[in-house]
């Protein structure tokens, strides 16, 4: 099996190392992956010029899957556009069609104390955030700043979706939820956007092919306060790019931490790119306190949904499970009494769990 590991930017590094150890860990059981490093985002820029080095972009294209770390430094930020880490991620989104992006939220129960809301409304939690990658407002045409006959400067960005886009995602929503507790909620703002009206219409179509499932719709304001007030009342949710952006950072934080969290980007045929739904963290890059679970998580997502190895998938699940449940916490879900580990530790941690 054909790895690309992309490690980026920031903790990037750290953590994608963590998730190598594990997949090396598994490979004493007659697995063989044959994996690739590539530079992407800030570390693209600096090896090629380009955040998406064409060499990358190639070796990203010819393997089973993706496994990715994060991308973004300030450093960046007074460079164009197209040159920003970012735009990597972005990219690899676009070229490689992966238009699903499966994001679950899970509250291990001995992390139930480490979220910043009360144990009672997070223990338990099992949601499923599916969210459109390649459409919406992050890809729409036209876009730019421009400087109007008055002097003005003005921003614009365009949120568009097709009902072909609609329609896939929808689809794949459906069958996770048909997978799950089969109830899907579609998050929109149809009270005001046209765009996302026409989402929620094709969504009651694409419907009638899955009579088993309960569909709810949900304005995406209220979806954001419902999922601090009652998160539990949701199993899967189905939204657009930009909703789902900020709607899974929410999400995480009932998880305990945005280090736990961690996340599928598949095209239609399940080829896909796995990465922690957290950013570069630059703040802490370098430090070794990282937490690298969202990306031995990721890695985990890998075997199950791209390499078809659902076994060694439950089995990382499984050693995550068993970390925690010694006491194992990384500084972001550190609580009284657990036992403060570095990034290195926490991942060998895992692989003895394993
Ligand atoms: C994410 C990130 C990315 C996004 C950024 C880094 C471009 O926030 O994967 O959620 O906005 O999609
Ligand atoms: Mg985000």
């Amino acid at each position: 099996m054909k790895i690309a590991v992309l490690p980026g930017d920031g903790i990037g590094g750290e953590i994608v190392a963590q998730a190598v150890k594990v997949l090396r860990a598994l490979e004493h059981d007659g697995l063989r992956f044959a994996m690739e490093e590539a530079p992407v985002g800030g570390a693209g820029y600096e090896a090629a010029g380009d955040p998406l080095p064409e060499a990358t972009l190639a070796i990203a294209k010819q393997a089973d899957a993706i496994l990715f770390g994060s991308v973004g430094d300030w450093k960046y930020d007074s460079l164009p556009r197209a040159k920003r880490p970012e735009q990597a991620i972005l990219g690899l989104r676009k070229s490689l069609g992966l238009f699903a992006n499966l994001r679950p939220a899970r509250v291990h129960e001995e992390l139930a104390d480490a979220s910043s809301l009360r144990r009672e409304v997070v223990a338990g939690l099992d949601i499923l955030i599916v969210r459109e990658l390649t459409g919406d407002i992050y890809f729409g045409e036209p876009r730019g700043i421009s400087t109007l006959a008055s002097g003005e400067r003005e921003g614009v960005n365009t949120m568009r979706y097709r009902e072909s886009e609609i329609r896939r995602i929808a689809r794949v929503a459906f069958e996770a939820a048909r997978r799950r507790g089969k109830r899907l909620c579609s998050v929109d703002k149809a009270n005001v956007l046209e765009t996302t009206e026409l989402w929620k219409q094709v969504v009651i179509e694409v419907a009638r092919d899955f009579p088993d499932v309960a569909l709810t719709h949900m304005y995406v304001d209220n979806c954001a306060m419902q999922l601090v007030r009652n998160p539990k009342q949701f199993d899967v949710i189905v939204t657009g790019n930009m909703f789902g952006d900020i709607l899974s950072d929410e999400a995480s934080m009932l998880s305990g931490s945005i280090g736990m969290l961690p996340s599928a980007s598949l095209d239609a045929a399940n080829k896909g790119l796995y990465e922690p739904i957290h950013g570069s963290a630059p703040d802490i890059a370098g430090k070794g306190v990282a937490n690298p679970l969202a990306t031995i998580l990721s890695a985990a997502m890998m075997l199950r949904y791209s390499l078809e190895r659902p076994q060694e998938a439950a089995r990382i699940e499984a050693a995550v499970q068993e970390v925690l449940r010694k006491g194992y916490r990384t500084a972001d879900i550190h609580t009284a009494g657990m036992r403060e580990v570095g990034t290195d530790e926490m991942g060998d941690a895992v692989v003895a769990a394993l």
